[in-house]
Formats: structure tokens, sequence, C-alpha cells
């Protein structure tokens, strides 16, 4: 790659550049944040920030043994993750690294395996089974809001939002997935859960071809099981959003209850809201393809076995693409299409291996957000420490305290 003009910093044996990542990450997350700001880039990868100066857009580096080269011009990524989608895929160390709680699962999969398993969920996804989860949304949500207006009648101002929104989002897709099987549901989460906490733990572990990993591996084997594995952390990215958009409308409210609104303005600026969201904080902030062959991409040519890293969250917090305002919580940018989805606004993925739940995602949040705006307004609370950190998906470290108002006392 170097003779192409990329080149990156020096890797050290068997390590790569892992401990630097390590130690700048540390350092700019040792502190919260002195203002609640969306300007997160250099906190959360300043490896990104300190190398793009140094090396320019596309650089190299090595995530222990596996060379990695990042990639932000969107036109190329836009052609690698929509045309060569069968040729590349997610790497030996990506797998190993995830393997005890989302194993063989659909979002590790590769070539004929993800092809097959992919039929087998999409329906799940897609159309009137789509819109027949709506009614347990409602529901579910429903049953969290009288919760928290007993709550507030007994007296409580301030809760910590991200607790409820777990929940809720768990309930849902226990109801949704696991039919009317609730209780069987909660446990089989709960359960995978506990794992995904052990896989973070272990994924401390250096990984490389001939190493040992600590955990047992064959927990699962049917394909409707295998085919929920990646429910923790696809949970964990809708609560997630929840969070998220809930602590930016409670800082710079935008939506109010829909009165004297029509449903389609009231609809369109609940998007606009959860776009701004999500391009704010996308829970998955980096995308990883390995090349499985090689691949002519513009004027560069990937060798077989070199990993793409495509730093999603510095794509969302481009001034370059963005503006100068990038870093402001403005809904209004995605008042009209160009902000083009699949190149500039990628926070679930594009092409044919995008973000199968996408749909899912986006009308449970609707449908929360909706839900909540109509009966509460909330202010975030003095208690909030804005401290987010990357632990697998973006989190804010000490949860989402707000002040919750009923607007029917
Ligand atoms: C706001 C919520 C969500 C976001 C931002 C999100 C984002 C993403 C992204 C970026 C990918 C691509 C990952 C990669 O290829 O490396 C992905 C894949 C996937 N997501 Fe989501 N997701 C969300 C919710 C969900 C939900 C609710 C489900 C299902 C219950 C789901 C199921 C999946 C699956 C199965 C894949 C793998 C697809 C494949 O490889 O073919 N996601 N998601």
């Amino acid at each position: 790659m170097e003779k192409q003009g990329v080149s990156g910093p020096k890797p050290r044996f068997l390590l790569g550049n892992i401990m630097d990542m390590a130690s700048l990450v540390e350092k700019s997350t040792s502190q919260d944040m002195d203002t609640i700001s969306h300007n997160v880039v250099g906190r959360l990868l300043p490896h990104f920030v300190v190398w793009s100066k140094l090396y320019g857009k596309r650089f190299i580096y090595w995530n222990g043994i596996e060379p990695r080269m990042c990639l932000t011009e969107t036109e190329l990524i836009k052609e690698l993750l929509s045309k060569y989608n069968s040729i590349s895929g997610k790497s030996w160390l990506q797998q190993q690294g995830s393997k005890h709680f989302i194993g063989k699962g659909l979002l590790m999969a590769n070539s004929d395996d993800w092809y097959h398993q992919r039929r087998i969920i999409a329906p799940a996804f897609m159309g009137d089974k789509l819109k027949s989860y709506a009614g347990y949304m409602v529901e579910c949500t429903k049953q969290m809001l009288q919760s928290l207006e007993s709550a507030v009648k007994e007296g409580q101002t301030e809760f910590e939002i991200g607790e409820h929104m777990t929940r809720l989002t768990s309930d849902i897709i226990s109801r949704t997935e696991f039919d009317r099987n609730y209780e069987k549901g909660k446990q089989i989460f709960h359960l995978l859960t506990l794992l995904q906490q052990l896989c973070a733990k272990a994924s401390k572990n250096l990984c490389f071809p001939g190493s040992r990993c600590s955990l047992s591996n064959g927990l699962f084997c049917s394909d409707r099981v295998t085919s929920v594995q990646h429910y923790p952390s696809q949970i964990e990215n809708n609560f997630l959003i929840l969070k998220w958009i809930i602590l930016v409308e409670a800082t710079d409210p935008t939506v109010n209850p829909p009165m004297g609104v029509s449903c389609t303005a009231f609809n369109s600026l609940l998007s606009m809201v959860i776009n701004e969201s999500l391009r704010l904080y996308p829970p998955a902030t980096v995308l990883p393809r390995m090349a499985f062959d090689d691949i002519r991409l513009g004027d560069l040519h990937i060798p077989k076995g070199l990993s793409i890293w495509i730093p999603v969250l510095a794509i969302h917090h481009s001034e370059e693409i963005w503006g100068k305002d990038v870093n402001e919580f403005n809904p209004d940018r995605f008042a009209s299409k160009s902000f083009a989805p699949g190149r500039h606004f990628i926070p679930f993925a594009a092409g044919p291996r995008n973000c199968i739940g996408q749909s899912f995602a986006l009308m449970e949040a609707k449908i929360i957000l909706a839900m909540l705006i109509s009966k509460f307004s909330f202010t975030i609370s003095d208690n909030y420490r804005h401290a987010p950190v990357i632990v697998l998906t973006i989190k804010p470290k000490y949860g989402v305290q707000i002040c919750l108002k009923s607007l029917n006392p």
C-alpha cells in the first residue's frame, strides 16, 4: 500500500498499534466533557484524529496482527459496500472477538453462510410482519409510561431514562421476536446479555491464529437461536439511540406534543430528530470489512486480506460534508433528501449487508418518542454528566438523567 501512497503509524510485533490506540482513548475519556457538546470525535476516536492529520485521509494501522486501512472517501465507501459485498466481509479477528455472544450469527457470517442466514431472517423484518409489531410496541410503551406517571404522581421528578429504555426495548423484542412467549424471550435475552458481558471481558485478550480463547464454543446450534444471537448488541443499539435522542431533545427541545400539527408534519419532524441523533451518535461508530479477494476501488488496489475500516462517527462529524454547524443538533438538515443516505449518512451501513432491523428500529424509536412527548415534557437534569464512551457502541457513561413533568397532571 505504501507504493500507492498509503502509510501509517509503525506497528509493534503482534500488538500492532493497539497500545497506541488504548492510551490515546484512555487519555481522551479520562474526564467528563465540560459542556454538553456533540463535538465527540476527538474524545472517542482520538487515534483517527491524530493519524489522519499525520498521514492523510487514507492511512493504515494494525489492529494486532490485522492491517486495517482507514477509508473516509464516501464515494469509495459506497462502492465497497454496494458492489463488493460478495468478496468482502468479517475478518477472522472480528469473528473471534465476538463469537461468544454473536456466535456464527448473521452479523458475523460470510459468503454462503451469510446469504443463507439473511434469507431466513429477512421475512421477520418486512411488510405485514413489521406492521404487526406496531401494536406490541404501543402496548409496551403504554405500560412504561404508566409506570413513569405513577412515579411522577408519587413525587419523583428525576429519572435515569436509560434504564427505562433498556427495559422497554428488551420487552418489545421479546414480544415481537419470540411471539407471545414473553417470559421465555426475556429469559433468553438475559442469558445473551450475560454472554455479552463475558465477551466484553474476553475481548480484552489478544487473539491471533493458534491462540486459545477462554470460553467454550458451540453453545447454540439451531438456526432459530443462531439467528437471534445478534439481539443483545442490536437491542443495545435500539435503546442507546433512544437515550441519545432523549438527551438531545431534553437539552435542545425541537419536537412539541402533536397539537395543531398534521400527522405527516409530526411524523417527518420525528424522523428528522431521530436521523440527527443517529448522525451525532451512531451506535456503530466504525464499520470494518475485510477484502477476501483483490478489489479495485477508485484509484486504489486493495489486496486480498486487507481490512477496510470505515470511521462512521468521523464521517458523520465531517465539517467538509455537513458544514460549519456539524457539531450542532440541527434536525432541519434532514428536511430534504440532500443528506445522501448510504453515502454521507450511514448509521445502518449500506448495500446488501445493511442493517436488517433498520425499519424495525426506526418504527420503534418513532412510536416511543411520539408517545413520550405526548405525555411528558422533559429537560436534562443538573445531575447529568456528559461523558460519552465507546464500549462496543457509544454510551453515556453515567446514564441520562432527565426531569419529567406530566402534561396532564
Ligand atoms: C438504532 C438501531 C440500530 C442501528 C444503528 C443498527 C446498525 C447496524 C449496522 C451499522 C449494521 C452493519 C454492521 C456491520 O456490517 O458491521 C447492522 C447490522 C445488522 N443489524 Fe442492526 N442496527 C440497529 C438495530 C437493529 C435491530 C433492532 C435489529 C434486529 C432485531 C438489527 C439487526 C441487525 C442484523 C441482523 C445485522 C447484520 C446484517 C447482515 O450482516 O446482513 N439491528 N446494524
